[in-house]
């Protein structure tokens, strides 16, 4: 990869660095003054350095919203190093950036095209901007019974149906690394007239391999949102926001940032942004050629274990239009008596390993380049060992039930922003089948909406959520995580009651 001018600089950590090492006396936020203030438990296990980069907004260190020296400068560099015309450093992780590309792109009532499987911010976006929602639902893999990623001829259908629609929204790569087509879907969005924006959470590492699949910048996407610190090296919540090309309206943007974002942004954060890009294009590809070679290793020897399989790229390109991006390790139960929850536990208990995901059949690895091949080889030792020595208690367990998400969107009967001002009522679940939805309805795993504010609530929806509630999945998000009570909205208010209430959440 050819190394920009000045990537060779990164003035926003210098800054703060600088900064930090002039010992001046704070009268100014963070109250901790530099750590004096905070407990010695934090400090004795953190040391002091770090309180010394926690700062407040002032003209050293420049302001994120009204960036003019070394933000403005960093911000810069990451663009270029994108390949994009602006880049924004994000302090409230992809969930604001979503927010800000939606709630800029949409009036209150227009349409967005989006996939049902986005992450809840999609949809709590959508809800902030007052945005009709056109839900598509991607295909769920027979085999594997993951859900697979939009197509482009489901697009096009899309924009076809819903000439009025804004924006068509793309996960790319979904949680399990499945990418799509998109420069087909640019192209098909942009004949239509419509803004195409990426949720690029799983992504920030693409456009630094070529061997990986294209980042949405690259493949002519008007705005994405990467969690550089999910895939790369920066520290939780800091994401970036990309712009590329005359679509996107950048003042609305930059406004639409300005009220999303804190006013106390940690440069904790925004320097590791800043360091993040330098990382990438010093040395990323090369990093990356590691993580790929590491993650290709052990997918092989996974292979081999009777009981398991591990998605790989090949397997995945035979569906039209995807593709995988390699450095996420689905690994598959199926093939035994044993949930991804089961064999994620006895991985975390017995073996030490954190895996970052499991659902009733498979248990999700990220590898970035912050593992070694010791660490994969300790996972691969692990899974071979775990399928010998629990091969009885495996075998003894009654066999799973399988549960796929619903292929379907449920019934629409109000807007979500509007469910959210009508009168609810709490009802037992069970007597939930037929009434609409007055809240967000998520399982964790795997972090999809299953019912969003104003949706029908279906015998099959129904069905689901006890499914995979009994499998051991959390409800997040709901007034009642163990799913017995449910929100939903009056059927027909009395007509003294009042009508309207302000968000009813919680
Ligand atoms: C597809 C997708 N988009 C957005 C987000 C939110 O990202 P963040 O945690 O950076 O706010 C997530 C989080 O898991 C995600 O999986």
């Amino acid at each position: 990869m050819a190394i920009y001018d000045g990537q060779d600089k990164t003035p926003l950590f210098d800054a703060i660095v600088g900064y930090a090492n002039e010992n001046k006396i704070s009268f100014h936020t963070p109250g901790h003054k530099h750590g004096k203030g905070m407990l010695k438990v934090f400090r004795q296990y953190v040391g002091d350095k770090v309180f010394r980069l926690d700062l407040s907004v002032m003209s050293e260190v420049d302001s994120l919203h009204e960036p003019s020296s070394v933000i403005k400068e960093a911000q810069v560099l990451a663009a270029k190093a994108y390949g994009a015309d602006y880049s924004f450093f994000l302090v409230n992780g992809t969930t604001g950036g979503n927010q800000a590309m939606i709630l800029s792109a949409c009036d209150p009532g227009d349409k967005i095209i989006i996939p049902r499987n986005a992450h809840k911010s999609v949809i709590s976006a959508v809800i902030l901007a007052g945005a009709e929602p056109v839900y598509l639902m991607p295909k769920v893999d027979e085999v594997s019974d993951l859900i697979l990623n939009l197509t482009p001829e489901q697009v096009e259908e899309a924009c076809r149906q819903h000439p009025d629609a804004k924006a068509v929204l793309v996960t790319n790569p979904t949680y399990f690394g499945l990418t799509t087509d998109l420069e087909a879907i640019a192209e098909i969005v942009h004949q239509y007239d419509k803004v195409l924006l990426v949720d690029e959470a799983h992504g920030p590492h693409l456009h630094f391999h070529p061997s990986l699949p294209k980042s949405a910048i690259d493949s002519g996407a008007d705005m994405c949102v990467q969690s550089t610190h999910k895939h790369l090296a920066a520290l939780s919540q800091g994401s970036m926001l990309h712009v590329k090309g005359v679509r996107v309206d950048i003042l609305r943007l930059k406004t639409t940032l300005q009220m999303l974002q804190t006013t106390s942004p940690s440069y904790v954060i925004l320097g590791s942004l800043d360091l993040s890009r330098y990382q990438m294009v010093h040395g990323g590809e090369q990093a990356l050629s590691q993580v790929l070679e590491m993650c290709e290793a052990a997918r092989a020897r996974i292979n081999k274990i009777p009981g398991l399989s591990c998605l790989t790229r090949e397997q995945v390109r035979k569906i039209p239009y995807l593709d995988l991006d390699p450095t996420k390790l689905t690994v598959s139960t199926k093939g035994l008596p044993c949930s991804g929850y089961d064999m994620a536990k006895i991985l975390n208990s017995e073996y030490g390993i954190q895996t970052e995901m499991a659902d009733f059949q498979n248990v999700l690895l990220f590898v970035s380049l912050g593992n070694t091949p010791k660490e994969l080889k300790r996972f691969t030792s692990a899974l071979e060992k775990i399928v010998v020595d629990y091969k009885d208690m495996f075998m003894n367990q009654k066999k799973r039930k399988r549960i796929v998400f619903p292929s379907f969107v449920p019934r629409k009967e109000v807007n979500p922003r509007e469910a959210l001002t009508r009168l609810t009522r709490k009802i037992p679940f069970k007597r939930s089948v037929g009434k609409v939805c007055a809240e967000i309805v998520c399982p964790y795993p795997p972090g999809i909406p299953v019912l969003c504010p104003g949706e029908v609530i279906t015998q099959e929806i129904y069905n689901y959520l006890l499914n995979v509630l009994d499998s051991g999945a959390r409800i997040n998000g709901q007034s009642d995580g163990r799913l017995q009570t449910i929100k939903v909205l009056e059927d027909a208010p009395a007509a003294s009651a009042p009508q309207k209430k302000l968000f009813a959440i919680g």
